[in-house]
């Protein structure tokens, strides 16, 4: 959950640090350091509280540098915790968990080593001073022997000079070549204004980085990734989640280009599967947070276009539960970052029961693209506010793109197919004019913002969509939010609704619209307030509901496209109302990394 970051070349590289530092804030902004190596001198500098505010100059001229940003886990947030963490001029900077620090820091203290800090990451800095015999990569390869856990560490000290160390164990590492030296960080926002050719760390390698020179223990393909540089920065808007939630139509249109025949779809990704896919008589769709409500909606996907049952669930419980599996079913694993620990640990184990595994993933070269046999890259472009938004649009429209490829190799009609091909095409257009809507639904916010409960309904494809608004909603605002489905509600929430309580139901014109309508009912009858969002052109609702938000009219499969843009907006413009610190939302983090 922290991101890490080093550079090794001709440059000053202070500056470089500070700014990757800032492009990784997202991943941890609880505390930050830098450690800077010019000849025999070192600068060392930790602070507590976001780097945003650090200026990039500095008088320290070194050209080899780690550095950190922190979100805690073991230790508190305090200078003394924060990284890089020092023993006897070794300089370690991590991203991960020694689950082991314990045992390994009583041995060492034993010995007669002294800790300066409250970290599982600084008895990695002791173990490898325990090991140096003169060659920094030597000693920690031995010392990541001791280690169990995860990491993604950088190294450098004084007395091997010259050098940075990384290696890498289920915590992501990408290493960037630059005209001038190396880059290595946790992810690719650090690096792609400097460079697009990447190589990614695997699980146990380790890589020496020279002023000019790299040495990894084997040959490794070097990568472009397509991000425009300018991704990662906010532009005009106040936040990034604003920016991202403005960039839902793009990610459509870029998810689909070159990906859309008559009646069929051609992902290159699923090609060498074809055949497995084929056989496949069960789907899992695995995800976590926001991730698992686009599986959710998959599933749905699935069976209706996909023609084969589905099943979504959450990587942090389907790892642990005894669900039957074989070489004949196939898991799907939906991922902004493809670093998600929970994920990753449900993927090995979907592996070795030999079912066939396959990503919709974001980040280029992360674990699950590499872990996977196939997959579908999402093409949002960088993701930097915790909460996700743009990423959701990326997977369900990819998740609907791999519906229609299994439904065309099962009873899938090729008219039926078509009319959603189609409608996908067009679906992005609708999509902005769910956009222009922002001022309204920035007024309704700020209407309700004083409320400090809400349920979110909606049925069939919008049940996710609710629990996706709601998780949005207190993610952000950190206001109690439930999505539940409309059928349930009878079932126990209705219990909490009252004056105080407003409800937003998703009613749209589709094959549970009555039902919805009924739901309404029962919430205005408790004297509930209602926000819906409906499709345009009905008036009916008006009547009945408190707000209306519309949206265009569209296939019911592809609603979840439309219907999750106002509930992004609605949240984002609530926590903008109260202040709320949107792009960094307290106790979260992007990329979870540790179960
Ligand atoms: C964290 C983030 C969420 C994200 C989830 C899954 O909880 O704060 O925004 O949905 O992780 O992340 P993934 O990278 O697997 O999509």
């Amino acid at each position: 959950m922290c991101g890490i970051i080093g550079y090794i070349g001709k440059k000053q590289a202070y500056p470089i640090i500070i700014n990757g530092l800032k492009k990784m804030e997202y991943r941890g902004y609880d505390s930050y350091g830098i450690c800077v190596l010019d000849g025999d001198s070192v600068f060392l500098k930790k602070r507590v509280g976001r780097i945003s505010s650090e200026n990039s100059e500095s008088e320290c001229k070194g050209c080899i540098s780690i550095g950190h940003s922190r979100w805690a886990t073991t230790g508190s947030v305090c200078e003394k915790n924060a990284h890089p963490q020092e023993y006897n001029q070794f300089y370690v900077v991590h991203n991960g968990i020694v689950e082991n620090y314990k045992e390994l820091k009583e041995e060492l203290i034993k010995k007669g080593h002294q800790f300066s800090s409250d970290t599982d990451t600084e008895v990695i800095a002791h173990l490898i001073s325990e090991e140096f015999k003169g060659n920094l990569e030597d000693a920690t390869k031995k010392a990541l022997k001791k280690i169990i856990g995860s990491y993604g560490i950088a190294v450098i000290s004084p007395k091997d000079k010259g050098k940075i160390v990384v290696a890498k164990l289920s915590s992501p590492i990408i290493l960037g070549i630059t005209d001038d030296g190396y880059i290595v960080a946790s992810d690719p926002s650090a690096i792609i204004n400097y460079t697009k050719q990447i190589i990614t760390l695997d699980d146990n390698e380790i890589a020496t980085l020279k002023e000019d020179s790299y040495t990894i223990s084997k040959d490794k393909k070097i990568e472009t990734i397509d991000w425009e540089s300018d991704a990662v920065d906010k532009g005009d808007f106040e936040h990034f989640m604003l920016k991202e939630i403005m960039e839902e139509p793009r990610v459509i249109e870029n998810a689909i280009q070159g990906r859309l025949l008559e009646s069929d779809v051609k992902l290159g990704g699923l090609e060498s599967s074809k055949e497995r896919l084929k056989r496949t008589n069960k789907i899992y769709l695995v995800g976590c947070g926001t991730g698992y409500y686009a599986a959710k909606v998959g599933e749905y996907l699935m069976e209706e276009i996909g023609i084969i049952d589905a099943e979504a669930h959450m990587g942090s419980e389907v790892r642990y539960r005894n669900v039957r599996l074989n070489p004949d079913q196939t898991a799907i694993f939906v991922s902004q970052s493809g670093e998600t620990a929970d994920n990753l640990a449900c993927l090995k184990k979907m592996k070795e029961a030999n079912v066939l595994t396959l990503g919709v993933t974001n980040v280029i070269g992360s674990t699950q693209t590499r872990e996977t046999e196939g997959g579908v890259y999402t093409r949002c472009g960088p993701e930097i506010a915790v909460a996700s938004t743009k990423a959701f649009i990326g997977q369900i429209t990819v998740l609907v793109m791999i519906s229609l490829f299994l439904g065309r190799q099962r009873n899938l009609e090729e008219k039926e197919a078509k009319k959603i091909i189609l409608e996908l095409k067009n679906i992005s257009k609708k999509a902005d004019i769910v956009l222009k809507q922002a001022e309204k639904i920035k007024e309704i916010a700020r209407k309700y913002s004083q409320y400090k409960d809400f349920f979110f309904i909606g049925r069939k494809f919008n049940y996710p969509i609710a629990m996706e608004g709601a998780l949005k909603l207190k993610e952000i605002s950190y206001v109690h939010a439930e999505g539940v489905t409309g059928g349930e509600l009878k079932h126990g929430p209705l219990a909490l609704i009252d004056e105080t309580c407003p409800t937003i139901a998703i009613c749209t014109k589709d094959s549970v619209y009555d039902k919805m309508l009924s739901n309404i009912e029962e919430v205005k009858a408790r004297n509930g307030k209602v926000i819906a969002i409906a499709t345009e052109g009905d008036s009916k609702i008006k009547e009945i509901a408190t707000d209306v938000i519309y949206i265009p009219e569209t296939l019911e499969c592809l609603t979840p496209l439309l219907s999750a843009i106002p509930l992004h907006l609605f949240a984002y413009y609530f926590a903008l109302a109260l202040e709320k610190d949107i792009d960094k939302p307290r106790n979260l983090a992007k990329s979870v990394t540790v179960e």
